[in-house]
């Protein structure tokens, strides 16, 4: 979960017992290098390494000066020149330099979010021993990933938080160029995609979305998924790395409201509702391409966050945040953060007791 942790919450999530994953979207060479060593030499489990494969469009102005434009309003609330020049955070995807460190320390898994790297890349990840994953949200995106080298597919059904994983049009199965705004009306729910995924490939299937608690994992798991991986429900442990803002959002309950935006960088990703999703949003027509849209809402979330307001921050939740509360309320003991450790324990714990419980049906 880029942005949301890091080598702490691998690794707490590695002493329960589950796969970690480092989110390396928006890591630069160097600290990917230091975090590899640091859960290299701690070797606590198996690792999963987590890149984006993104293609970069050509900087637009136009496009920029559109989106800029349309949060003219916003900047004048909050006393920024609305000509201010912009930059955002870059996000590399996966690329040479990236892979010869991956081969200089490879881990068990390398996973990949929007699609893979160029075959030879693929090639040389598998060569150095890791697996390839990637995300698929939708069948045909599965079949792709398999016959295009994958060793396993993440399934991420529409209920997961954070970016969807989308990168085939889908209604003509070409790569995207651009994030359609109308590409959303086709995704799929996790109940329908997991099973009908695992009939498609041969490989394994990681169910994802919606998943926060023992009844999920169990269900995924009874639809034919190998694993699952869980997001949101981590943002609640003490390791993950959000905002105050982000963390209240979640215990709060107001991420029982979420939707699918384009608005924090350009491709959908799903998010607790706030200010500017509800003005500009959810999905808009007038946002740049990914990462670029970010740029126009940088000096608008850090002088909201500086008066403790999340109005352009991203939330990033799944449907089921809700779920994960309320799970670590049953659970803890004292009232305080519970480690990532534990909540994979709790979990799986769960998925025991709820499995036990069908085998009377
Ligand atoms: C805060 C956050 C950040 C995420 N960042 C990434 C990422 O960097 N790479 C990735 O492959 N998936 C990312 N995801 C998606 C998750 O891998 C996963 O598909 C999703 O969290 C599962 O659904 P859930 O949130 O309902 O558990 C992110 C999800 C969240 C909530």
């Amino acid at each position: 979960m880029a942005g949301a942790g890091g080598v702490a919450l691998a690794q707490a999530a590695q002493s329960g017992g589950a796969l970690g994953s480092l989110p390396c979207a928006t890591l630069s060479p160097s600290a990917l290098e230091s975090d590899l060593k640091t859960l290299n030499e701690a070797s606590i489990g198996p690792l999963n390494v987590n890149f984006f494969t993104h293609s970069p469009q050509p900087d637009s102005p136009n496009a920029q000066q559109q989106w800029q434009t349309s949060l003219s309003d916003a900047y004048k609330t909050w006393g920024i020149d609305p000509n201010l020049s912009v930059s955002g955070a870059a996000r590399s995807p996966f690329n040479d330099a990236l892979c010869t460190l991956i081969e200089a320390t490879p881990p068990a898994v390398v996973s990949f979010h929007f699609g893979l790297p160029e075959p030879a890349l693929v090639e040389r990840v598998k060569a150095a021993g890791c697996q390839v994953w990637s995300s698929a949200t939708t069948v045909a995106e599965a079949r792709w990933l398999a016959d295009n080298g994958a060793d396993a597919i993440i399934a991420q059904g529409f209920e997961a938080g954070g970016h969807r994983g989308l990168f085939l049009d889908p209604l003509t199965g070409a790569e995207i160029e651009t994030d359609e705004v109308g590409f959303i009306a086709h995704q799929v729910g996790t109940l329908s995609l997991v099973p009908q995924i695992v009939d498609a490939v041969s490989v394994p299937v990681i169910a994802a979305g919606g998943i926060a608690d023992g009844r999920g994992m169990a269900a995924a798991l009874a639809l034919g998924a190998s694993a699952v991986q869980i997001g949101t429900a981590f943002l609640l442990t003490a390791e993950a790395t959000i905002t105050t803002m982000h963390r209240d959002a979640l215990l709060s309950g107001s991420a029982e409201k979420t939707a699918l935006t384009n608005v924090f960088s350009g491709k959908p990703a799903r998010s607790a509702v706030n200010e500017v999703m509800r003005t500009h949003g959810p999905m808009s027509t007038r946002v740049p391409a990914f990462p670029t849209a970010a740029a126009a809402l940088a000096p608008l979330k850090a002088a909201a966050e500086a008066e403790a307001k999340a109005d352009f921050s991203s939330l990033w939740s799944g449907q089921s945040a809700n779920l994960a509360v309320k799970l670590i309320q049953e659970n803890q003991t004292k009232h305080q953060t519970p480690s990532a450790s534990d909540l994979v324990q709790w979990i799986a714990n769960d998925a025991r007791r709820v499995s036990a419980s069908c085998q009377t049906f």
